[in-house]
């Protein structure tokens, strides 16, 4: 019994430790913080499709759905899709995917894209955005939670988060 429980401790610390190859370790963004960014940030109404990459446990999904947004998000991390799963059920504008978000082609209706990534990704991150919006031929905000995108100018910088608007580039 003992090994069992030593063998499923160590599996979830090795998924929860492997995921930082992939991009940022598992930290929730807090609900107050989410609740300030989509109303002073960018207004999120039911027009919206916000897409988080990297959803952990799910909070961004059921705050936009909160806003009347549809919500998709795509996590590396089984154990977190299964629990984030888990607290959106009987959510219907909420959809989370097992899935490498670097691997992912953004929904066409995709109105905002939300990270809380990490310093070594971010501009990554807003790379991965714009190659979608070239693809999408339409612009797309980004939305970073405690991390700026160097070299891009903000259209609004608050409460710890940075609101950008990609367009397509011939
Ligand atoms: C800092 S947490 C943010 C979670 C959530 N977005 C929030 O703000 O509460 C980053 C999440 O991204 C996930 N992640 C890291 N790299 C990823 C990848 N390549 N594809 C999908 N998810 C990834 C991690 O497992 C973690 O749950």
């Amino acid at each position: 019994m003992f090994v069992a429980i030593v063998i499923v401790v160590a599996t979830i610390l090795l998924v929860f430790g492997l995921v930082v190859f992939r991009g940022a370790p598992y930290v929730p963004t807090l609900r107050k913080n989410l609740e300030q960014g989509f109303r002073d940030v960018y207004p999120l109404s039911e027009r919206d499709l916000l897409v988080d990459i990297g959803s952990g446990d799910g909070v961004v999904l059921r705050q936009a759905a909160k806003c009347g947004a549809r919500a998709i998000g795509y996590e590396l991390n089984p154990f977190l899709v299964v629990i984030s799963k888990l607290l959106s059920r009987n959510n219907p504008l909420v959809k989370i995917y097992l899935a490498d978000f670097w691997r992912v082609s953004l929904p066409d209706e995709t109105t905002i894209v939300y990270t809380f990534g990490e310093s070594r990704d971010i501009e990554k991150m807003y790379q991965k955005v714009q190659e979608e919006v070239n693809r999408l031929a339409k612009p797309i905000y980004f939305m970073s939670f405690g991390f700026p995108v160097k070299d891009k100018e903000a259209l609004k910088t608050e409460a710890g988060f940075c609101l950008y608007q990609v367009s397509p580039l011939q």
